[in-house]
């Protein structure tokens, strides 16, 4: 059970269902950090299969992920090519800079879509006296860009220009199983145009924690000793694989309906006078408001909107973002767009 309100904030809002929970209680554990847990291993298993990479790692979260990423292909000093509203950037506390000392080249993007004359124009030449580019970096779908999904060709040409320059593209998948349902491109296609990827559990696919990590036997073994050195080597940590499993068994499958429900919100709160939609589309399960036409601040709205029972999370001065997940029906969808109507009223 989740909120005592329509939780439309994050799809981290998800909570296990009783099946869920009854998948962790019967899960078999060992000490992960031995590589000893069966059900650890059967995900990180499962997981590198359905992306067709060699190995994976299960981590606490998608920053960790992402952090470790930066860190297994970086050096102090280097840059990481990568469009300005990435989520390492803007939401993970600095990390970036902190863990691995990088600095960022930003690439002009579209809803965090870029092309690989874009990210071309980026890269530092060899010898001068600039930083050294070390990695691409996308994100599939992406967050602050409304859930856009990354057009398989323009990765493909990345993948190329990554080939070509010898410098490895990664891919924050945090959401890459809401890119698979909406484009219909399956998973391995991703796997196969990046060195190495991230996705999580924790989000659309309803599990309480954890993101897994894919890639070369090589990066894993990297990421392995970061994951250590950032203190995430855990013990039986089967007992939130077992989560996992569970999920891409159930969880995946059900993603479309996500989607056709940010849809749905996305039609009602249209004729909301005061609103207006930050994005044209809806590509999956995220939807981004601006309501400075009301005259009011987000966080004023969703002060409101609070009272009436929904609740979005805000994202800047005047925009709101909401956000659709299995925890949310569509009853409660259509409850949360007439809630915000009144709130705006
Ligand atoms: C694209 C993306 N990457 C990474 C993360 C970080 O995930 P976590 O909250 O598990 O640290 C998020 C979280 O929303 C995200 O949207």
């Amino acid at each position: 059970m989740s909120a005592r309100f329509i939780d439309l904030r994050s799809d981290t809002a998800t909570c296990p269902t009783p099946a869920m929970r009854e998948a962790m209680l019967r899960a078999e554990v060992g000490d992960d950090l031995l590589g000893e847990d069966p059900t650890v291993n059967a995900l990180l298993e499962r997981a590198a299969d359905i992306f067709g990479k060699e190995a994976a790692l299960f981590v606490p979260s998608g920053t960790q992920a992402n952090q470790i990423a930066i860190k297994a292909y970086t050096q102090p000093g280097d840059e990481v090519v990568a469009d300005a509203k990435c989520h390492p950037f803007r939401s993970e506390a600095g990390a970036p800079s902190v863990i691995s000392g990088i600095q960022f080249a930003f690439v002009p993007a579209d809803r965090g879509v870029f092309s690989r004359r874009e990210a071309e124009a980026a890269l530092r030449p060899a010898g001068g006296l600039g930083p050294r580019t070390a990695l691409l970096w996308m994100e599939n779908t992406h967050n602050a860009g409304g859930g856009q999904v990354f057009p398989l060709e323009r990765m493909e040409e990345l993948r190329a220009l990554s080939l070509e320059r010898g410098i490895p593209l990664h891919m924050d998948g945090a959401r890459i199983f809401n890119a698979a349902a909406a484009s219909g491109v399956p998973p391995r296609e991703w796997g196969a145009r990046c060195d190495s990827l991230s996705f999580c559990l924790s989000k659309g696919l309803g599990c309480p924690v954890g993101s897994v990590l894919a890639g070369s036997r090589v990066f894993i073994g990297k990421a392995q000793r970061i994951r250590k050195i950032l203190g995430g080597g855990w013990r039986q940590a089967g007992i939130l694989a077992a989560a996992g499993l569970y999920a891409l068994e159930h969880n995946v499958g059900r993603l479309a309906e996500d989607h056709a429900n940010a849809e749905r919100f996305a039609e009602l709160t249209s004729g909301i006078p005061g609103v207006r939609h930050v994005f044209p589309t809806t590509p999956t399960n995220i939807v981004f408001l601006d309501v400075a036409e009301s005259g009011r601040t987000a966080e004023d709205v969703n002060a409101r909107l609070m009272e009436r029972g929904a609740a979005l999370s805000v994202f800047g001065r005047t925009t709101m973002r909401a956000v659709t997940h299995l925890d949310v029906s569509r009853k409660e969808v259509e409850e949360a767009a007439r809630a915000l109507a009144e709130a705006l009223a």
